[in-house]
């Protein structure tokens, strides 16, 4: 059956490079077992991927690959993909340009054939099995391509939900509620993987009363932010978190602001580290997405780095916005072939953490003022409600 090959604002491919695409399509037809059916391959650049990503799937950013299934009996349908992408991608997770290119048709070819891995619980890992099938089966031996496909199919990426803002709202007038215990309980039964308490010097919000507490009843981890404070060291070791977060600190800031300056403080870092670890508890530092603290950081000895997500997601202009993700994407794989085990988060929410979440490197996400802040919102009828209920209630 028909494979046709279009070109958007790109050169044409040569055709015994055509050819050869060609006839890995038809075998890997045979290899799923299904009947060949037509589809267009269709190659492009950045710019026009990413106005298909919007206006089809409104994601305002370039992408590897759509897929644009057909109803027709014989047609599958069109597989875009950007040329510019996949050659960024394969570059930097080191696998061959044309291999990966061919990853990346499988990929739009089993989207077209209704495997999805954005949809349900399943679906990424069967996507993902039969991506390695067909891989396999084309002569993909235990090379990069392969390793880089596993690599996918063993980190799914994992939440850490902050719990501050609850504190927050508590301290707002003083009280004893809303409970960051109780929200790092809920947090977990709705899937979290960790729960993350950020202790500041002026404790505006987090008391260590909340840590303690939540460091006896939950299941998951417990992560303690801090900045780097004799005091709050001695109260790390005492109450042992899973890990520690190392954070700078300004008493007159409203959030964290930006990542550790590492420059001529390796050794006091270092120091703290090492006096961490000694008594079990995991380090992590809070870094800017970039080159040189990275292989500052390495030098501390932490195991872990969060990589500050904030500029990426304050970026008004798309343009600043796509180059901080890009920095974010090369930090996290610089990151990982440091050796660290790789975290990011800051500004983190429900719009701008889609592109985030791909970056394959990136193990965990702590994300809180978001979902605090929607947890108000969907938890705010039925709060309003039972209130409504007990004034009712009360004169009969
Ligand atoms: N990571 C670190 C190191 C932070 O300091 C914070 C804010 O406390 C977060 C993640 C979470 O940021 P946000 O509340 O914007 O999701």
């Amino acid at each position: 059956m028909a494979v046709y090959f279009q070109y958007i604002e790109i050169e044409p491919f040569a055709p015994e490079k055509e050819k050869r695409l060609r006839s890995l399509i038809n075998r890997a037809f045979k290899i799923l077992g299904r009947p060949s059916k037509g589809l267009t391959l269709i190659f492009t650049d950045n710019k026009t991927i990413s106005l298909y990503n919007t206006k089809y799937l409104k994601r305002p950013y370039p992408t590897n690959v759509i897929a644009f299934p057909s109803s027709e009996k014989n047609y599958l349908g069109d597989i875009m993909i950007s040329l510019e992408k996949a050659s960024e991608e394969a570059t930097l997770y080191g696998v061959n340009h044309e291999k990966y290119l061919l990853i990346l048709i499988f990929h739009g070819f089993l989207h077209l054939y209704g495997y999805d891995h954005e949809k349900g619980l399943y679906s990424p890992w069967l996507m993902l099995k039969n991506e390695i099938k067909l891989a396999k089966a084309l002569g993909y031996g235990e090379n990069e391509v392969m390793n880089f496909l596993k690599r996918r199919e063993y980190m799914p990426a994992k939440l850490a939900v902050n719990v501050d803002h609850v504190a927050t709202v508590r301290e707002a007038r003083k009280t004893y509620y809303p409970d960051p215990v109780h929200a790092a309980v809920l947090a977990e039964l709705g899937g979290a993987d960790g729960i993350v308490v950020h202790l500041r010097l002026d404790r505006r919000h987090i008391k260590e009363r909340d840590v303690r507490i939540i460091r006896e009843i939950i299941k998951t981890k417990l992560i303690l932010e801090m900045a780097i404070d004799k005091d709050l060291i001695k109260f790390a070791k005492e109450v042992k978190p899973y890990q520690v977060t190392l954070v700078p600190e300004r008493v007159e800031e409203v959030t964290t602001e930006g990542g550790m300056e590492l420059e001529g403080r390796v050794e006091e870092v270092k120091k703290v580290v090492k006096e961490l670890n000694k008594v079990g508890i995991k380090v992590s530092l809070f870094v800017n997405p970039d080159e040189k603290t990275l292989e500052l950081a390495k030098k501390t000895g932490a195991q872990i780095v969060e990589l500050h997500t904030g500029m990426y997601a304050d970026a008004e202009e798309e343009e600043k916005k796509w180059q901080e993700f890009e920095r974010l994407e090369r930090a996290a794989h610089l990151a990982k072939e440091l050796g660290f085990i790789v975290h990011a988060g800051h500004g983190l929410n429900y719009e701008n953490i889609g592109p985030v979440a791909a970056i394959p490197e990136i193990e965990e996400f702590s994300i809180g003022h978001s979902i605090v802040s929607r947890a108000i919102m969907i938890g705010m009828k039925e709060a309003v409600k039972e209130m409504k209920e007990l004034i009712l209630r009360a004169r009969g």
